[in-house]
């Protein structure tokens, strides 16, 4: 995988996996050890993995800590995005934005209904608090690496806008992945 493309010091990201099932130790949790594993690869400091139960109030307040205590470059979720009565991570995560940055969100939904068509299944959406940057992704593995491998090589740039450490735009952008 690419390596992430920042100016100066590495970023630094959470993962928070959301499952009912997970929290409960009925199901093991692939999808958060993963996103850390290929967060890592690309060159990321992973400072914490969490697992929380589906709904908004924990998660709203770990993305607080996270964004306003910990300061962390960028946060993503996995899980709760899609339709049961319990799915509501895109819920908590604009709750505690600031400003919407759905261009990822979309991105990611795009590029993932050329590979399926319940793609169009998951409501993930995307923000920032203050200068974190917060990412949904779907819950399995496969929709975390199909999304993760996609965003990546263009997430370094604005996270580096976003804390400050470049404001041009006018660099190559990274050869975008077909698939
Ligand atoms: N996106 C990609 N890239 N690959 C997938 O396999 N699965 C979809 C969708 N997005 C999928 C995907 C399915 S089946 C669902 S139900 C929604 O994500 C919501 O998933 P979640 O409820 O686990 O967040």
């Amino acid at each position: 995988m690419d390596k992430t493309e920042s100016v100066g010091r590495p970023f630094t990201a959470a993962v928070i996996t959301l499952s009912d099932k997970g929290y409960a130790g009925e199901r093991e949790d692939k999808s958060g050890p993963l996103l850390k594993e290929m967060l890592t690869e690309a060159g990321y400091v992973v400072e914490e993995l969490i697992l929380l139960p589906d709904g908004e109030e924990m998660l709203q307040r770990e993305l607080i800590r996270l964004a306003d205590e910990r300061q962390v470059n960028v946060v993503f979720t996995t899980g709760g995005t899609g339709f049961s009565e319990r799915d509501v991570t895109p819920e908590a995560t604009l709750a505690v934005c600031d400003r919407m940055a759905m261009g990822i969100a979309d991105a990611i939904r795009q590029y993932s209904l050329s590979i399926t068509g319940r793609a169009m299944l998951s409501r993930a959406a995307s923000g920032i608090r203050k200068k974190t940057l917060i990412v949904n992704l779907p819950g399995s593995p496969k929709a975390v690496k199909e999304s993760l491998e996609y965003i990546l090589p263009h997430l370094g740039h604005g996270l580096d806008v976003l804390r400050g450490t470049s404001g041009d735009c006018g660099g190559q952008s990274p050869q975008t992945h077909q698939g």
